[in-house]
């Protein structure tokens, strides 16, 4: 595990406050000591679910319905949630709270940050990114969390076999993860050289993802396996 002091990153989200509702004040009031993961805490299965199943990372859940649904149809599989939106933080530990999942635990932070610091090498089966923040402006660009630096950090953690899984409707970031993602050390696309995945059956679509189709947006996912070194 590296404690080195995190190196300062451009940030890929901005912190945008809302007001909670009622269910997102129950779940920080009822179920965040359940689920909520401690800062410091190592990020692998036997530390975070005392087992040794596979870890599923997802990085920017939003509102977590989408990652709720995926626990619940996955009991033999483990999921950490990281997210920094106050709002969704509140209502994943509600709806996670409800129907009692135990599987599944929350990090709040900059994933980027917790992962370099606190998972180790090997410890991550399949990390989930989806519907990231485009950052259409090219002064921008610089804030996408796909990046060749990254991808070099997630299969650093990614155990071998396992995969770094994309989805947005945004194109032109579509075709920037494929080119990132083709170049990247260590990695085999999924679905062959230079195209796009369809959408395997375990991922359910996502709240901005049917923001996206209502908008006409088309749809594309990547899986990138890490290959033996
Ligand atoms: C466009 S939303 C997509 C939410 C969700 N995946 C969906 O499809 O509905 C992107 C989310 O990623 C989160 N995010 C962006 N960068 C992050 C980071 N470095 N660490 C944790 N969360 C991040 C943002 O706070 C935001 O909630």
């Amino acid at each position: 595990m590296n404690l080195e002091q995190p190196l300062r990153r451009i940030q890929t989200f901005v912190r945008r406050s809302s007001p909670l509702t009622s269910s997102q004040r129950q779940g920080l009031d009822l179920y965040a000591g359940r689920f909520r993961t401690l800062p410091g805490t190592r990020l692998d299965s036997p530390t975070l679910f005392n087992n040794h199943n596979p870890l599923t990372v997802e990085i920017g859940f939003g509102m977590g319905q989408s990652l709720v649904a995926m626990a619940r149809a996955a009991p033999e599989r483990n999921f950490l949630g990281i997210e920094v939106h106050e709002p969704g933080l509140a209502q994943i530990f509600f709806d996670a709270g409800e129907r009692q999942l135990d599987n599944l635990k929350i990090l709040e932070g900059d994933a980027l940050d917790l992962l370099s610091t606190y998972a180790p090498q090997n410890s991550i089966d399949r990390l989930q990114l989806y519907f990231p923040d485009p950052w259409p402006k090219k002064r921008h660009h610089k804030r996408r969390l796909v990046s060749t630096e990254n991808a070099a950090l997630i299969h650093s953690k990614l155990c071998v076999g396992g995969v770094f899984h994309m989805a947005t409707d945004w194109e032109p970031y579509a075709q920037w993860m494929l080119d990132v993602m083709s170049t990247a050390a260590g990695y085999r696309n999924m679905a062959g050289e230079g195209q796009f995945h369809s959408r395997p059956d375990y991922r359910p679509l996502t709240k901005f993802e049917q923001r996206g189709l209502r908008d006409g947006h088309g749809i594309w996912d990547l899986l990138f396996a890490r290959t033996p070194d």
